[in-house]
């Protein structure tokens, strides 16, 4: 009896009921950023063109940490996918195809090939699966320089994504990259709304003057105006993130204007957003929305890139990371998240061995919160910012298990306050206040173990 009782409370208030009665699931992928020129550099034991003069001869047969992804990486995560869920629900690719290399090494041509050639590997991978793609900065010749109007580039792009959008999205996707729809779930009231962050990147020089590029911003007010009139809850994907970088102090990627109008559309429709994905970091991170109140009211969820490339941002210390992909488990009637699996393959080991993609955590396992909603990914945020070992746990997830040293006190404001402010100012209060508070808390435990005499003045100077 008492069991029973217990099974039912589990089903009645344990978000497992929603898994048991037929969870959702969709892939998120992000970041891939293909060099095609790889194995010919590997082959001739020289670098490879993605890293620069920091590179020795690229060596390893399923890639290298200071190079973009080979061929063999990305056929072999695809096939991860397709093993693991081979049919989900649908697919987030939010954007990144090219190598890190110079302009002049690409070309629009060249551009486009590459964003073909994975188009292909993925729809050959899931030949009847709705994708949602975005373009990535890296999406465009030259890059980062997306215009808020209509483009050759997406054009052709539009062309290249036919197969997965919708008739109407196609005069949109012409017109500015972005588009929204119905998803495919006849059990969902829910929709898809895929932005061009890249508009609002401070690199873009096409777009630095101008208020509303694209009329993208005005679009997404009045797509999520909709989204309420008619009841449903929508999902926001997009390559390029507001707020900071949490591997580098101060670092935003909008212009500060862009930013600042971004999050008020959040604060005024989040009842209609169920959450948001976004990729760029090629970290795993995530980020929160407050109310004026600060009651938390949303997140976005930045997923690791596949590319194990080393970023050159100077000031990241060793910003490497193991490829990773993403299973997001959802509530099909609500669009909420109930479970994040993120799987990821240890290149090292790899290069060893033998290229396992194994499971590298679970969110609800690992942070101990039943599901994804906004107020669990704020108790996930207390948990990093106040128990050392959940932020330390967390850092090793943030490069998908590739640095495992220490984060110290640094090291944790620099994340936590990212995860917390996507304001700039309040960002930088976050900084300030945590940093200072660190200064004084360090003082006193010096005088505190100076008065003790376990440290000698000689060691203090
Ligand atoms: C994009 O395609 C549309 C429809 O085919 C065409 O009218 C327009 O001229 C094209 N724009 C550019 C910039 O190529
Ligand atoms: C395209 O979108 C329209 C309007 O949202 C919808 O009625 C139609 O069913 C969609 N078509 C497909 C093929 O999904
Ligand atoms: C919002 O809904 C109105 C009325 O159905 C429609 O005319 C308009 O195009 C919609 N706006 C967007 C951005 O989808
Ligand atoms: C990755 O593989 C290498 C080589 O087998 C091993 O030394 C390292 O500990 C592994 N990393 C993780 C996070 O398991
Ligand atoms: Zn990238
Ligand atoms: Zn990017």
């Amino acid at each position: 009896m008492q069991l029973v009782m217990q099974l039912v409370a589990l089903l009645l208030f344990c978000p497992l009921a929603v898994a048991l009665s037929g969870a959702g699931r969709f892939w998120h992928i992000t970041d891939l950023h293909w060099d095609p020129d790889y194995e010919a550099a590997a082959a001739a034991g020289q670098a490879c063109p993605s890293g620069g003069s920091r590179a020795g001869p690229a060596t390893g047969l399923w890639g290298s940490y200071l190079c973009d992804a080979p061929w063999r990486l990305l056929v072999s995560a695809a096939g991860a996918m397709r093993s693991r869920l081979p049919r989900p629900d649908f697919v987030l690719w939010t954007g990144d195809d090219t190598p890190h290399v110079p302009n002049e090494k690409l070309g629009e041509e060249k551009v486009l090939h590459i964003i073909e050639k994975l188009t292909s590997l993925i729809k050959e991978t899931f030949p009847d699966t709705k994708v949602y793609a975005a373009m990535g900065n890296h999406d465009f010749h030259p890059k980062n320089q997306f215009p808020g109007k209509e483009h050759r580039i997406y054009n052709r792009t539009a062309e290249l994504w036919r197969p997965w959008l919708n008739d109407t999205s196609v005069p949109l996707f012409r017109a500015g990259a972005f588009y929204s729809e119905k998803l495919p779930s006849p059990r969902t009231k829910g929709r898809m709304v895929v932005l061009n962050t890249n508009l609002y990147y401070d690199q873009n020089d096409k777009t630095a003057g101008e208020e509303d590029p694209g009329g993208q911003f005005q679009w997404l007010e009045e797509t999520l105006t909709n989204a309420s009139r008619t009841d449903e809850m929508v999902y926001i994907v997009g390559h390029i993130p507001p707020g900071f970088f949490e591997k580098k102090r101060g670092k935003p990627w909008f212009r500060s204007g862009f930013n600042e109008r971004y999050l008020k559309i959040v604060q005024k429709h989040h009842s209609v957003i169920a959450a948001q994905f976004f990729g760029h970091h090629h970290t795993d991170s995530f980020r929160m929305f407050y109310s004026d109140t600060g009651s938390p009211i949303n997140v976005m969820f930045l997923a690791p890139g596949v590319t194990p490339w080393k970023t050159t941002l100077p000031g990241v210390n060793n910003g490497a990371n193991n490829p990773g992909i993403r299973v997001v488990d959802y509530d099909p009637d609500t669009l909420q998240v109930l479970d994040m699996v993120t799987y990821y393959l240890n290149l090292t080991h790899a290069n060893m061995m033998a290229p396992t993609w194994e499971e590298e955590y679970r969110l609800r396992e690992a942070f101990q919160v039943p599901d994804g909603s906004a107020r669990s990914m704020q108790t996930v945020l207390e948990r990093i910012s106040k128990d050392p070992h959940y932020l330390q746990q967390y850092y090793e997830f943030n490069s998908v298990r590739y640095d495992l040293s220490p984060c110290k006190e640094d090291c944790r404001i620099d994340h936590v306050c990212a995860i917390r402010e996507v304001d700039f100012t309040k960002y930088n209060e976050c900084v300030k206040t945590s940093s200072s508070a660190s200064a004084i808390i360090n003082v006193w435990l010096l005088l505190f173990s100076l008065l003790l005499g376990l440290l000698s003045p000689q060691q203090v100077l």
